[in-house]
C-alpha cells in the first residue's frame, strides 16, 4: 500500500484531525511531519473529545503506530503533557515514537516569539506564541537542539552552553530582558529525556518497514497551504511547509511512494492570526458563520477570521500540493444559509485576475468576485449517502470540487467521526 497524504488546502483547521481519525482506523502508520504545537486538531470519537497538539490524530486506533517526525518542532513539557492526558483519559500511548531528529523548542524560542512578536507592532503576524519560528530559523540557522541531542548529556551540555550564550547575549542586550540559566534549562531537559528516551527513534526506518510489509500510511499534516512559507501569504506565514512535499522531507520517504494526496478543505474559509484574506466578511454574515461553527482556536482561544470560499485559493492549493481528490468538511454549517457564494476571480486594479498573486500588498487589493448558488435550507448532520443529500447542497459542492479543480472523496457533515460521507475511494 503506498501512503495517503492529508494536508490542510486554506489557512489550516480544515479538519484534518477528523479525517486522520476516520481514515487511521484503517492504518498502520500515522506520522505528523511538519509545524509543531501551534497545530489544534480536534478528535471527537468513543473515547470523547480531543484537541491534539503534537501527537498525531491516529492514536485513538489500536493497530496505527504513531509517529512524529524529523520536520516537527518538539516542545517536550506540552509533548509529555499531552501523553499524560491521553493515558489518563484511557487512550494508550505506547505506540508513539518520535524522530532523533526532529527539532526541540526551547525555553528561549518561546520568549524570542513573544518579544519579535511586540517588537513587529503594527505588523504583528499574530503568531500562536508557541515558539515555532525561532525554533524552525534556529533549526537552518544550525543553533538547534535535536531530540536525539537529550540521549547524550555531555552532547547536550556542550551544545545547550554554546548556544544558550549566544542566546541570553540576544536577550540581554538587544530586548533588555533577564538571561535564562544554564543549569536549570539543562536540567529540565535532563529530565524530559529521561522520560521521552524510550520512544526516541529513526522514525522514517518505521515507514520504511511498514511500506515494505505493504501496511497503510498515513501523513497528518498540520497548518494549511496558505501558511506555507513558500507559497502562502508571506510573511504572515507558519515557518515551515504544510504542503504534501512536506511531508515528504519531513518524515523521510521518497515522493514516490506518496500515493493519495487528499487535500481539506471546509465548505467556506477562516484564518486566525494577521495577514490578508479576500474574502473574509466583517460583517453580520461573517458573525453568523463564526457563531453557527463556533469558530474559535483549538490552541489559542482566539476568535477565526470568517467568510465565502475562495476557488481562486482553493485551485492554487490543488495545483501546488497535487491533491488527487479532497475532503471537505462543515458542509453542515451552512444547512441553514438562504444563499451561498464562492470566490471565481478577483479583482485587481481594476483587472479581473484569476490566479493567487504572490505579493502580499496586491491580494490586500484583491476584491472577491462571487458567483451566488441557493442554500438548501435543510438538515444534513444525519446523511450518511451522498444522493441522500439535497440536490442544492450536492449542485454547491459539485461546483466547488470544479473550481478547485478536483475531485470529491469525502464529505463531513458534523464534527464527529461517523458524520462522513464517503463519495469515492481514496485509493
Ligand atoms: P484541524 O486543525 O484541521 O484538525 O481542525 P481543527 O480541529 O482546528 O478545527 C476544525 C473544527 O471543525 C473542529 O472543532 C472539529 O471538531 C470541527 N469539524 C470537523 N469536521 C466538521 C464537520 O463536518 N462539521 C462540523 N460542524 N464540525 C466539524
Ligand atoms: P492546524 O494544524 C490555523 C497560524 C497562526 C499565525 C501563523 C504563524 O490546527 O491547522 P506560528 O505560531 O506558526 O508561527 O503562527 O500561522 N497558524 C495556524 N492557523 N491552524 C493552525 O494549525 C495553525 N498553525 C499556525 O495563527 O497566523
Ligand atoms: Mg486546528
Amino acid at each position: 500500500m503506498p501512503v495517503i497524504a492529508v494536508i490542510g488546502a486554506q489557512w489550516g483547521d480544515e479538519g484534518k484531525g477528523k479525517v486522520i481519525d476516520l481514515l487511521a482506523e484503517k492504518a498502520k502508520v500515522v506520522a505528523r511531519f511538519s509545524g509543531g504545537d501551534n497545530a489544534g486538531h480536534t478528535v471527537i470519537n468513543h473515547y470523547g473529545e480531543f484537541g491534539l497538539h503534537l501527537v498525531p490524530s491516529g492514536i485513538f486506533s489500536a493497530q496505527a503506530v504513531c509517529l512524529i517526525g524529523n520536520g516537527v518542532v518538539i516542545n517536550p513539557s506540552v509533548l509529555l503533557g499531552e501523553i499524560d492526558l491521553l493515558n489518563q483519559r484511557g487512550v494508550d500511548t505506547s505506540r508513539l515514537f518520535i524522530s532523533d531528529r526532529a527539532h526541540l523548542i526551547m525555553p528561549y524560542h518561546i520568549l524570542f516569539d513573544g518579544l519579535e512578536e511586540k517588537a513587529r507592532g503594527n505588523q504583528a503576524i499574530g503568531t500562536t506564541g508557541k515558539g515555532i519560528g525561532p525554533a524552525f530559523a534556529d533549526k537552518v540557522a544550525r543553533l538547534g537542539i535535536r531530540v536525539g541531542d537529550l540521549l547524550d548529556r555531555e552532547v547536550l551540555l556542550e551544545r545547550l552552553g554554546h548556544i544558550l550564550d549566544y542566546k541570553n547575549t540576544i536577550l540581554t542586550k538587544v530586548y533588555g530582558v533577564s538571561p535564562l540559566s544554564l543549569t536549570e534549562v539543562y536540567e529540565q531537559y535532563c529530565q524530559f529525556g529521561e522520560r521521552l528516551a524510550a520512544c526516541i527513534r529513526d522514525t522514517s526506518l518505521i515507514v520504511e518497514e511498514a511500506l515494505s510489509r505493504d501496511e497503510l500510511v498515513l501523513l497528518e499534516g498540520a497548518q494549511g497551504a496558505l501558511l506555507d512559507p513558500d507559497f502562502g501569504t508571506y510573511p504572515y506565514t507558519t515557518s515551515s511547509s504544510p504542503l504534501a512535499g512536506g511531508g515528504s522531507l519531513g518524515i523521510g520517504v521518497s515522493p514516490t511512494r506518496i500515493g493519495a494526496i487528499l487535500g481539506v478543505f471546509k465548505a467556506y474559509s477562516t484564518r486566525v492570526g494577521g495577514g490578508p484574506m479576500p474574502t473574509e466578511l466583517k460583517d453580520e454574515t461573517g458573525d453568523l458563520i463564526r457563531k453557527v461553527a463556533h469558530e474559535y482556536g483549538t490552541t489559542t482561544g482566539r476568535a477565526r477570521r470568517c467568510g465565502w470560499f475562495d476557488a481562486v485559493a482553493a485551485r492554487f492549493s490543488t495545483r501546488i500540493n497535487g491533491f488527487t481528490g479532497i475532503a471537505v468538511t462543515r458542509l453542515d454549517i451552512l444547512d441553514n444559509f438562504p444563499s451561498l457564494k464562492i470566490c471565481v476571480g478577483y479583482k485587481l486594479d481594476g483587472k479581473t485576475i484569476d490566479y493567487f498573486p504572490s505579493s502580499i500588498a496586491a491580494l490586500s487589493r484583491c476584491q472577491p468576485i462571487y458567483e451566488e448558488l441557493p442554500g438548501w435550507l435543510a438538515p444534513t448532520t444525519h446523511i450518511r449517502e451522498y444522493k441522500k443529500l439535497p440536490a442544492k447542497a450536492r449542485q454547491y459542492l459539485a461546483r466547488l470540487a470544479e473550481l478547485a479543480g478536483c475531485t470529491i472523496n469525502l464529505v463531513c457533515v458534523g464534527p464527529e467521526r461517523e458524520q462522513t460521507i464517503e463519495v469515492k475511494p481514496i485509493l
